[in-house]
């Protein structure tokens, strides 16, 4: 395999400070900690208000523009001053919204938003005062504010020639002295956290013709060698000797060879291991079943869930979390060709089982229900799919929620849980015994389509004929990337379900 380029992923490099108010804007340092061990000397201070609510401490004219009604802290509202003395040339209000409905997201969006605004201004260092808040410990503060200042400042402009201003370099974190290790602990959780979801944004937005799956495979060897995991790769001949017939139907027509990746970090003892499954059809044709041309340039996005596993497996190297887990991509293109696989071809899969092709642009699900009995041999405590799996997800959910399906219910609420807390969220859908009724084959036994009344469904019903274990999947065909961005994504990729599947791993530590 060549050797690629690593994408570079621009670092943010943060720090925490400890600082006290003295007399109105005047900030003192009393401590400081910072990896970049440099002085504290941001060219913008940014402190949150909630909305209607005036700034203690920040001079005349922070309360100024409050009282005069030229900011009114409704949430991702800003406000730029000059001249407050203390240690910032620049203060930057940034609202929150409401008290009452306060929400991370908001927190983490306003960090976005300054960040992004500070980058507008040609800046190179910006700092955000930690703002306190009752129900949650600095830690998670600290968390999403990292999260979000490198999450606003993702962009993907490698391809461009000139490239758009200049990248941010220092965002402080300001914190109280007590608070100083808590907030720094969070501060670098947050970081690893948000690095993560940009490689998943930066492989899911590369065209197909860059992020073949040859090169997801060789981003899995970065991985694995960045942080001493396991992996396996398999190639056309070796997914044929496997038996991974769905995967290697699908890629048979392509020129661009399929591959299998089994990335595995283990750092949990003889736990049973957590399998992760992201679906990477790197272009998605519709094949033989050929999709319309408008739009179809989207279906580069078809390997987002595959992304976002390999996102996931960046961050579980950099926090070294406590665990077994098993990353399974099984990636590859869905092209119409001579040697193309048909409508009413009937395979036989890894597991045994036997699938009527209804058409060829149900290609996911054929590619996951072999990396899912593939999944057997780990004898896993649970397994989680993620997949751009249907356009019925997402005309049942919109870009607001991912569908979330299994096989038993404390999995399925532990994945909803986890989708609340990083607000990638997921909800829960049926897997009714009428859906499987509904994709029985006629020559074999299963087929690969239900027809379109309740298309997730059925595509949910078709992957669970595979998974004999505990098993979640996410579909997140309406959620994996957008036509327009907000403060924490710009059009394109978004990274999920990345943060939700490290928050579920995390929830498996605690
Ligand atoms: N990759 C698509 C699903 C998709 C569609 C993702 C739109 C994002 C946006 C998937 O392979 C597909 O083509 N699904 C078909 C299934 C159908 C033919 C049973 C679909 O959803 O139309
Ligand atoms: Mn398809
Ligand atoms: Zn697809």
């Amino acid at each position: 395999m060549p050797e690629l380029d690593c994408l570079s992923l621009s670092p943010i490099i943060y720090a925490v400070l400890c600082l006290a108010w003295k007399g109105g804007p005047d900030l003192v340092t009393i401590g400081a900690m910072s990896r970049a061990r440099e002085e504290f000397a941001p060219e913008l201070l940014a402190v949150a208000l909630y909305k209607g609510e005036s700034p203690r401490d920040l001079g005349e004219d922070a309360a100024g523009v409050v009282s005069g009604g030229d900011f009114g802290g409704k949430a991702g509202e800003t406000a730029l001053l000059y001249g407050q003395g203390g240690p910032a040339p620049r203060l930057l209000l940034v609202g929150l919204g409401e008290r009452d409905l306060f929400t991370m997201e908001k927190l983490r969006c306003a960090a976005a938003t300054v960040a992004r605004r500070a980058r507008a201004l040609g800046l190179q260092t910006a700092a955000f005062s930690l703002p306190a808040l009752p129900d949650n410990a600095v830690r998670e503060i600290a968390r999403t504010v990292a999260e979000g200042a490198r999450l606003g400042l993702y962009r993907f402009d490698r391809h461009k020639s000139a490239a758009d201003d200049q990248d941010l370099e220092t965002f402080w974190l300001v914190a109280d002295e007590g608070e100083l290790d808590e907030a720094t602990e969070g501060a670098e959780l947050g970081a690893k956290v948000a690095e993560g979801t940009v490689l998943a944004r930066d492989l899911a937005n590369e065209p197909s013709n860059v992020a073949t799956p040859e090169y997801l495979a060789q981003r899995a060897r970065n991985i694995s060698e960045k942080y001493g995991m396991e992996l396996a790769v398999l190639d056309r001949a070796g997914i044929e000797e496997e038996g991974l017939t769905g995967l290697a139907t699908v890629g048979r027509s392509a020129s661009n060879e399929p591959y299998f990746i089994a990335l595995e970090h283990r750092r949990g003892g003889d736990s049973a291991p957590i399998v992760l499954i992201g679906k990477a059809v790197t272009f998605d044709s519709g094949g033989i079943s050929i999709k319309p041309s408008a739009g179809m340039e989207d279906m580069k996005f078809d390997m987002s869930g595959g992304a976002a596993v390999l996102g996931t497996m960046e961050a579980a190297g950099a926090l070294d979390l406590p665990l077994n887990i098993v990353a399974l991509v099984p990636a590859t293109e869905n092209l119409p060709g001579g040697d193309a696989f048909k409508p009413g071809d009937v395979l036989q899969m890894h597991s045994g089982k036997t699938v009527e092709i209804v058409t060829t642009d149900a290609e996911g699900r054929l590619i996951l229900a072999d990396a899912l009995s593939y999944a057997r041999r780990y004898e896993p405590s649970a397994v989680v799919d993620c997949a751009t799996l249907t356009g019925a997800c997402a005309v049942a959910l919109g870009d607001h929620a991912s569908g979330l399906m299994g096989n038993e219910e404390d999995l399925v609420a532990e994945l909803k849980t986890a989708g609340e807390t990083t607000e990638e969220r997921a909800w829960p859908l049926p897997l009714f015994g009428e859906y499987t009724e509904q994709i029985k084959g006629d020559t074999a036994d299963i087929k690969n389509s239900g027809g379109r009344r309740g298309g997730a469904l059925t595509a949910g019903a078709f992957l669970k004929e595979f998974a004999d274990y505990p098993w979640a999947h996410l579909d997140v065909a309406g959620t994996a990337y957008g036509k327009k961005g907000n403060a924490c994504t710009t059009k394109g990729a978004t990274g999920v379900p990345a943060r939700l599947l490290i928050e579920f791993l995390l929830g498996r530590t605690r």
